[in-house]
């Protein structure tokens, strides 16, 4: 399904931490099955602010079975949108919200018996709680174990919400806090959740048991320090999952080689919502969204970043290139999706497709 824009009401706004506020929304009756999700998935906001148009993606922090549409916003100093959601937005404003996207998902299975790890840093917890709460909600019989890193106590996101969980999953759920800026009591949980002190972590938390499935979501540094040890404590690459929840700002760790080559001149046909035509792109190395988007088409897209992959699509004839890649996984890639943000043309006539 192409991902859409549509107008929704905000259901509340609610304060979470000094810095951070949690928004739900009220999904319309016949729009229900348009905004269904999956643990994991994020949803795009859409403003304007002095003329601007504003787009900004955030994880959902609830999960399907809440029959909630809640993502968390995090106040970041002179960030348009943040800055908005933090202290203009509040309960019965509208607010353009675009369809559930995104790949960093879970699915639930009553009869799976397994052991998820998941790695939070600071607010890269939005959609890690989400798959906490699918997984102890929805498979009796696998457990959770959730490393949390944070600056300090009073800056844990949904601290009292995982403290809860805690509570009524005693057996199977652990909840391991470490924290950069105050002591715990123990070396082992204070500091930063690099790859030494990841390695610590798994062997004291998982050296007897091998977990089937690891999710990893905060900054990049922290994704690149945690996936680096998970690899190395011997778990299955294909078993680890991860998602940025800011834009790299460093092309360190992009799973695409830097590209020396030439641009080239191409016609490119887009096929969106049934509908086909026909762009010439330049060979002045404008990305094939910036370009479409430019002859007023409306393409779906967010970060911008190669990131969240809203503006994915397919490539049915010719060939293209990305300059980064954060967000397609490799079989994608294999099936000839790109991000349309970040794609480039590699043959003269291209055919790119939002539809398949
Ligand atoms: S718009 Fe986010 S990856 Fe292209």
């Amino acid at each position: 399904m192409t991902p859409t824009f549509h107008t929704l009401t905000v259901k509340e706004v609610r304060q979470e931490t000094e810095d951070t506020v949690s928004i739900a929304f009220d999904i319309p009756e016949e729009l229900m099955e348009s905004y269904q999700y999956k643990s994991g998935q994020y949803l795009t906001l859409r403003t304007e602010i002095d003329g601007e148009d504003i787009r900004r993606s955030y994880s959902l922090c609830s999960a399907p079975h809440e029959n909630e549409w809640r993502v968390a916003v995090k106040l970041v100093p002179g960030g348009q949108f943040s800055t908005f959601a933090n202290e203009v937005l509040k309960a019965g404003d509208k607010l353009d919200v675009m369809t559930p996207m995104g790949n960093f998902t879970i699915d639930s299975d009553k009869s799976h018996k397994r052991s998820i790890v998941l790695f939070a840093a600071g607010s890269g917890i939005t959609p890690i709680i989400s798959i906490a709460k699918t997984i102890l909600t929805q498979e009796p019989q696998s457990d959770v174990t959730l490393f949390y890193g944070n600056k300090s106590i009073s800056t844990i996101i949904f601290h009292e919400e995982v403290e809860g969980l805690k509570n009524e999953y005693m057996n199977r759920l652990r909840f391991i806090n470490i924290l950069s800026r105050e002591n715990l009591g123990t070396p082992l949980l204070k500091g930063r959740m690099d790859v030494e002190k990841t390695n610590q972590l798994f062997k004291v938390f998982l050296e007897t048991s091998t977990p089937d499935a690891v999710y990893i979501c905060g900054p990049e540094q922290m994704i690149l320090d945690v996936k680096e040890s998970v690899l190395a404590n011997g778990i299955d690459p294909s078993a680890v999952h991860f998602e940025l929840f800011t834009t790299p700002n460093s092309a360190k760790g992009a799973p695409v080689e830097k590209y020396e080559g030439p641009q080239i001149d191409a016609n490119v046909s887009i096929i969106l919502d049934g509908d086909r035509f026909d762009i010439a792109l330049e060979s002045d190395g404008e990305s094939i969204l910036d370009a479409a988007s430019k002859t007023g088409a409306d393409l779906p897209y967010a970060c911008k970043g190669g990131v969240c992959c809203t503006c994915k699509a397919k490539v049915l004839e010719g060939e293209a290139r990305m300059d980064v890649n954060y967000a397609l996984e490799p079989e994608e890639v294999e099936a000839g999706y790109i991000l349309t943000c970040q794609a480039h043309p590699m043959s003269d006539q291209l055919v790119v497709s939002f539809d398949d």
